[in-house]
C-alpha cells in the first residue's frame, strides 16, 4: 500500500513517498513506463477520461512520473506537483497560466538570465509588462504592484548574487492585491526552505540540479499551493505540450531518494570552503546566504533550515583577464560548466552587471560562482588555493 501522507520528517519521506511495492512485485522502485497510446476497454471508458487523472495518453503522464509528482508534492506539502521536461519550462509553465494580455508582472532583479528572457521576449510579444525590482525590496514592493500586477515572481536566494528575499512581505503585498506569488526555490530545495509556509503559491524547481543530482538528466517540477492553482498549471503544461521523460523521470526519482544526505554534505563543504575563502587576502565578499556578506543575510537566518552548495566570491582589486584565465583553467578538481547541483563541483565566472536593470551592479565586477560538490573538502580547498596562487603569479 502506498505510505502517502503517513509521515512528516523529510528524510522518511525522501526514502518512502511515492513507492508502492505491494503493488509492483515487492519491487522497491516504481518501475519506468514508456508509452504513448494507452487503450480503453470500452468506448465509455474512453469517453469518460476524468481530466488530470489516471493515464490516457503518454504526453499527460504515466505512471512512473505520478509516482515522482506525489513524491515531490509530499516533500514540499504541495496540493498536487506537475513534472516537466526542465527547470526553465517549470518557470515558463508555472507562470503563464496566470497572465494574459494587458497584465503586468514583477520580477526580481535577481532572476535566473532565461527567466528574464521568457519575460522579456514571449511575454512581452503577448502584450504583457514586466517590471523588475530590487530582491532586498520586501514590503516596499507595495510602491511598485499595479492595478493588473497579477504575478509575483521571487527567487532567493537569487541567480549569481545571492540576494535573500523577504518572501513573507512580498507574499502579504502580492496577495492584498490578488497576484499570484510564483518562487524558483531551486537553490534551497524544499529541505531548506518551506515557499508554502511563508506565503509562496506555486513552487518552481530545475530539478536538473539537485534532486536529479547527478549531472545527467533535465527536468523540472511545479509544486502547487491548491486546486486552482494546480488546474491552472496542469492546463497550461497540457495546453503547451510540456512533457516529462520517463527515463528521466525515472533518474530524477532515484535522485530524490539521497538528496537528504547529499544536500548536508553540501552544505558542510559548502559552509567550509566559503569561510575559508573569506580568510584568503585576494578575496573581497563571498556571496554565501548563511555568511553575512551575503545581502538578506537576516532573511536567511530567520526562513531557511539550511544552505545548499551553490554560492560566489568577488575578488579584491583589479586583475587582468590573463590572470583569471590562468586562475580557473589550471583547476584540477573543479571543472567549468553552466550548471550547478550534482555531486562534482563548478566554478565559473559570471557577470551580473550584463543583466541588472533596477539595481545597477558594478559592470567590471566579475563573481566567481562556485557550487561545492561531494570530493573530498581538503582537496577542494587545495585546488583554488593553488588556483588563487596562479592568479597571483600571473598578476
Ligand atoms: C535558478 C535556476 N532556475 C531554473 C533553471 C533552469 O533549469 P534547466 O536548466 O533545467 O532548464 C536554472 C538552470 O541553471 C537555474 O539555475
Amino acid at each position: 500500500m502506498s505510505k502517502k501522507g503517513k509521515f512528516s520528517k523529510p528524510d522518511t519521506i525522501l526514502a518512502v513517498a511515492g513507492r508502492d511495492p505491494d503493488n509492483n512485485f515487492g519491487i522497491v522502485n516504481p518501475p519506468v513506463y514508456h508509452a504513448s497510446t494507452i487503450l480503453f476497454p470500452t468506448v465509455e471508458k474512453l469517453n469518460h477520461r476524468v481530466p488530470f487523472e489516471g493515464v490516457s495518453y503518454g504526453r499527460n503522464g504515466t505512471p512512473t512520473q505520478f509516482a515522482l509528482e506525489e513524491a515531490f508534492a509530499e516533500l514540499e506539502g504541495a496540493h498536487r506537483c506537475v513534472a516537466v521536461q526542465s527547470g526553465l519550462a517549470a518557470v515558463t509553465g508555472g507562470i503563464t497560466g496566470f497572465l494574459k494580455a494587458g497584465d503586468h508582472m514583477l520580477v526580481t532583479d535577481s532572476a535566473y538570465g532565461p527567466t528574464r528572457k521568457y519575460a522579456n521576449t514571449f511575454l512581452q510579444r503577448f502584450g504583457v509588462e514586466t517590471t523588475y525590482y530590487d530582491p532586498l525590496i520586501g514590503a516596499g514592493i507595495a510602491n511598485l504592484m499595479r492595478p493588473n500586477t497579477k504575478v509575483v515572481f521571487v527567487e532567493s536566494p537569487g541567480s549569481q548574487t545571492f540576494e535573500v528575499q523577504d518572501i513573507p512581505a512580498i507574499a502579504a503585498v502580492a496577495h492584498k492585491s490578488g497576484a499570484t506569488v510564483v518562487m524558483d526555490n531551486t537553490w534551497a530545495t524544499p529541505l531548506f526552505f518551506r515557499p508554502f509556509d511563508k506565503g509562496v503559491d506555486v513552487v518552481v524547481h530545475a530539478a536538473t540540479k539537485y534532486v536529479v543530482g547527478h549531472s545527467d538528466a533535465m527536468l523540472g517540477l511545479i509544486n502547487c499551493r491548491d486546486r486552482a492553482t494546480f488546474e491552472t498549471v496542469k492546463n497550461t503544461c497540457m495546453t503547451l505540450g510540456f512533457h516529462a521523460a520517463p527515463d528521466d523521470v525515472y533518474l530524477c526519482l532515484r535522485g530524490l531518494r539521497s538528496m537528504g544526505v547529499r544536500l548536508r554534505q553540501h552544505e558542510k563543504s559548502g559552509l567550509d570552503i566559503a569561510r575559508w575563502l573569506k580568510t584568503r587576502p585576494e578575496v573581497d565578499k563571498v556571496l554565501h546566504p548563511a555568511l553575512p556578506d551575503c545581502p538578506g543575510h537576516a532573511h536567511f537566518k530567520r526562513d531557511f533550515r539550511g544552505s545548499s552548495g551553490l554560492f560566489a566570491f568577488t575578488l579584491k582589486g583589479e586583475w587582468s583577464d590573463e590572470a583569471e584565465a590562468r586562475m580557473l583553467d589550471g583547476l584540477g578538481i573543479f571543472g567549468m560548466g553552466y550548471s550547478w547541483g550534482g555531486y562534482e563541483s563548478l566554478m565559473i565566472p559570471a557577470h551580473p552587471g550584463q543583466f541588472r536593470t533596477a539595481v545597477p551592479w558594478n559592470e567590471r565586477t566579475r563573481i566567481y560562482r562556485v557550487h561545492i560538490g561531494l570530493e573530498d573538502v581538503e582537496d577542494l580547498r587545495q585546488d583554488l588555493a593553488d588556483g588563487l596562487d596562479r592568479l597571483k603569479a600571473n598578476a
